[in-house]
């Protein structure tokens, strides 16, 4: 098969090698791709939004099955586009990756059919969403813009003060851009965070092994919100009697609830859960894998992801039993210093080499490119660094080392990636 991955972060470098690991997969391209991603793929200079010129190099170059990473293309409708054309697609339409899309559908959903989740009320006007807070709200309270935002156009805020410039910073200033013409106001919720990744068909859904991110810049879970520095897997606060209840109470329900809606959901439903002295409830859905959650979950799988996706597409996802390895892994990101504000780009990447022989290290670019001959640093999250383990004290024992090998001048991680697992024993 000839296969055509559609983005160029960590997420798709760690996709591309999963799909690589394929008898059945005889070439991969990856559009646009980056340095990491080019010794597995040839990296096709198309952007992901550019959804015909896309869909034109699937049927020029035969294109067996093509694989979407990324939100934007689509929430924006690539998978549409390419349906239209008659090619093979994995990823949910427009229709549905509107679950990731709007938080207001979402939370409405959730709403209707009973899905644990956050109060809420959404906004469209900031002087109501003002009067709201000012009457009703309990402090802290969670503001979240509408629409995509990098993951980042969500504030918790402390006080009435906050909460009023956060509606000023979402709908006034905008700076989500048209994410912020809507808004969502919730309930802050507390508790231990764990990302669900499952595979559905729009009728069967199958979770993969749970993962933890860690979304904050610094250590100990301080400074700015981030992509996600480093992940962990499997969650060991993801008991079995949590997952029984989330399959029941959530996962089910969600795919129901959407095929109910007339919104099939075909594709990746990434569930971003906190566990609450309540029980479980979804923070958000998301329509793709995680990133770097991706980077830990597919580590562990041992299916052949082809037959998956195919499964997905096909609407037979019940034919398949997942499998994850019982290692344990750990990803920690490595950034350049500054991200997520301003940094430096162009500097040289040295010690990758050392990977390129291991079987339990891997080494998944996010921002790279080739300069000169030689790998550069090309964005803020750079390279996660990923390591298999017996357990998840092996595994990050096991990362960090790996991190070691490697060296660019604005280097930056968190020390404490599955740091958190010390408090599950
Ligand atoms: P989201 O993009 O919706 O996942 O939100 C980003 C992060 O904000 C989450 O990973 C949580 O850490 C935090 N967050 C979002 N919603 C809530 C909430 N209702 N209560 C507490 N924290 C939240
Ligand atoms: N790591 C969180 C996300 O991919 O949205």
């Amino acid at each position: 098969m000839k296969i055509l991955i559609v983005g160029s972060g960590g997420r798709e470098h760690a996709l591309a090698w999963k799909i690589s690991q394929s008898p059945r997969v005889e070439k991969i391209y990856c559009a646009p791709g980056n340095a990491g991603i080019a010794s597995l793929a040839e990296c096709v200079p198309i952007r992901a939004m550019e959804f015909d010129a896309l869909a034109e190099f699937a049927i020029s170059h035969q294109i067996d099955l093509t694989v979407i990473g990324m939100d934007d293309p689509l929430v924006g409708g690539i998978v549409d586009v390419f349906e239209e054309k008659g090619l093979r697609v994995f990823g949910p339409n427009a229709a549905a990756a509107v679950l990731e899309g709007s938080k207001a559908f979402s939370k409405d959903l959730m709403k209707k059919y009973g899905i644990p989740t956050a109060q809420y009320e959404t906004f469209d006007d900031p002087q109501e969403a003002v009067r709201y807070l000012e009457e009703t709200a309990k402090f802290p309270i969670v503001l979240k813009a509408d629409g995509l935002a990098l993951g980042k156009g969500v504030l918790i805020c402390q006080t009435l003060e906050e909460a009023k410039d956060g509606v000023r910073t979402i709908m006034q200033d905008k700076k989500f851009g048209d994410a912020g013409s809507r808004m969502v106001i919730e309930e802050f919720m507390t508790g231990r965070e764990v990302s669900v990744l499952s595979f559905t068909d729009g009728r069967t859904i199958l979770p993969m092994t749970s993962a933890q991110d860690h979304k904050r810049a610094g250590d100990g879970d301080t400074g700015l919100n981030t992509g996600g520095m480093g992940t962990f897997s499997p969650s060991p606060f993801y008991t079995e009697e949590i997952a029984a209840f989330c399959q029941e109470k959530i996962f089910q329900p969600t795919v129901d609830a959407m095929a109910n809606e007339g919104r099939p959901f075909k594709g990746i439903i990434f569930f971003g859960l906190m566990l609450t002295p309540d029980g479980p409830k979804v923070l958000e859905y998301n329509a793709r894998f995680g990133d770097p959650e991706a980077q830990v979950v597919l580590v562990r799988m041992e299916n052949d992801i082809v037959d998956v996706f195919e499964a997905c597409i096909d609407t037979r996802l019940d034919e398949i039993d997942l499998k994850f390895r019982k290692e344990a892994a750990v990803c920690v990101v490595l950034a350049s210093d500054g991200y997520p504000l301003s940094y430096e780009k162009g500097l040289e990447i040295r010690g990758l080499e050392w990977f390129s022989d291991q079987t339990d290290s891997f080494v998944f670019h996010a921002g790279t490119a080739f300069r000169d001959g030689k790998i550069v640093t090309s964005g803020g999250r750079v390279l996660g660094v990923t390591a298999l383990g017996k357990d998840l004290h092996a595994a990050r024992e096991n990362a960090y080392k790996a991190c070691d090998r490697i060296d660019f001048d604005n280097k930056y991680y968190r020390h404490d990636i599955g740091k958190a697992i010390d408090e599950a024993e």
